[in-house]
């Protein structure tokens, strides 16, 4: 029994009105969605509560406007494309609380779906104030959240109402939390976490928390460069922050307390520049010429990394292996995401992914859809294994 309420302990809805906080943060451009991933993971719990005659008051954020009516960031363009996905008529309010959503509200019936305008116009949703939150409680009986991905913020629409009214977890945020459950919180071992991308600054607490919950760490992307370097390994003209060089060693010995290996590139694929097809080479670690920076991962290092999966039970992705954005850099991420994409068929791997280039990189594989799990959050992915405590997730527990 999960540890916090889902859809099955509802009560009757029929007739209710009911408030779901959605995530449609949706990529948008000319006038379009462009990716509408995040409109189809809350599809399911949308479809159901309309089902059992609920009134389903959808509340969602998009973009940053800071608590101020901005034009561009109205949530109005979107109801197109959640109506395509639902396959079902969307109504919109063009305010959240107040008269407009009253009015809107009151010409609902059973199974009925509206959308209100943007959380964020209001400076009391990102406050969590209080009259804000009572505000938008008195649109609602039931409050619903399926949106993970906005958990990591303490605000009104995800976190303040679960004090106002009872609170559930909608399908996506249950199959959310599930998986990560599976992945880190109390996963079959071996478990090996595959950590990538820029920099380690970002992602210091995301590796401290990890080394005592893995059995191998493997480093990726610009990030090894900093690792590699704190060996005394020169890397030329590599990515990477020297001023954490102590940061990095502190890390790795801590590891070595905690019997968690980490994995290091012990081969590059090294460049002049930054660039598609720039001319390159494979070269091992400790030869990467002065005038060379390394953009993937080599051909070692990936089976090096394949073997770890082969052996793991569970593997937790964030983050790309190397420059995948351009080609031939994307090689050591596609390989090794085909891989665990495989295992994962083959039934031998629980594999949770997430964080927003993993999901592109995963994608760009072409193995989105073979993975255990892949998260659409980017923040409060990585907050959750960083292991901290996201607010919109405690609000639902029994
Ligand atoms: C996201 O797009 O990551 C979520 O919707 C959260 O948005 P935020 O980072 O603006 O809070
Ligand atoms: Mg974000």
């Amino acid at each position: 029994m999960p540890a916090f309420k889902t859809l099955d302990d509802l009560p009757d809805i029929n007739g209710k009105r009911v408030l779901v906080r959605v995530d449609l943060n949706v990529p948008f451009s000319d006038g379009r969605v462009t990716d509408t991933t995040r409109i189809e993971r809350v599809a399911p719990t949308i479809t159901e509560l309309s089902g059992k005659g609920a009134k389903v008051i959808l509340m969602a954020h998009f973009g940053r406007p800071k608590g101020q009516v901005v034009p561009e960031m109205s949530l109005k363009p979107i109801v197109h494309a959640v109506e395509e996905v639902l396959d079902h008529a969307v109504a919109f309010a063009d305010d959240c609380v107040g008269e407009p959503a009253e009015k809107a509200i009151a010409a609902m019936t059973a199974g009925d779906i509206l959308l209100l305008e943007n959380t964020r116009f209001h400076k009391g949703e990102e406050k969590n104030d209080p009259d804000f939150v009572a505000a938008l409680a008195a649109n609602g009986d039931v409050y619903v959240n399926d949106a993970f991905s906005a958990a990591h913020r303490a605000h009104a629409s995800t976190e303040g109402l679960g004090h106002h009214m009872p609170a559930y977890a909608g399908r996506t945020m249950q199959a959310e939390l599930e998986a990560l459950e599976s992945g880190l919180g109390n996963p079959k071992h071996p478990v090996v976490a595959i950590v990538g991308g820029a920099k380690v600054s970002t992602k210091i607490d995301l590796l401290e928390n990890l080394i005592d919950k893995v059995d191998a760490l493997v480093i990726g992307g610009g990030m090894a460069n900093t690792f590699v370097a704190a060996k005394g390994i020169d890397v030329g003209k590599s990515l990477c922050e020297h001023d954490l060089a102590d940061t990095a060693r502190t890390i790795m010995a801590k590891a070595e307390k905690s019997g968690c290996a980490i994995v290091l590139p012990v081969d590059g694929v090294v460049a002049g520049e930054f660039k598609a097809n720039a001319e390159n080479e494979t070269v091992a670690i400790d030869a990467i010429p002065a005038d060379k920076m390394m953009l993937d991962v080599g051909p070692q290092s990936v089976m090096t990394i394949n073997e770890w999966i082969e052996k793991a039970e569970t593997l937790v992705w964030n983050g790309p292996l190397g420059a995948f954005e351009i080609e031939p850099f994307d090689a050591a991420t596609v390989a090794a995401a085909k891989f665990a994409a495989e295992r994962t068929r083959a039934g031998k791997l629980t594999s949770v992914a997430g964080g927003g280039d993993t999901v592109s990189a995963l994608n760009h594989a072409g193995v989105k859809g073979d993975f255990s799990y892949v998260s659409t959050a980017g923040g409060a992915f990585l907050e959750w294994m960083e292991g901290k405590v996201l607010p919109g997730v405690e609000i639902l527990k029994k």
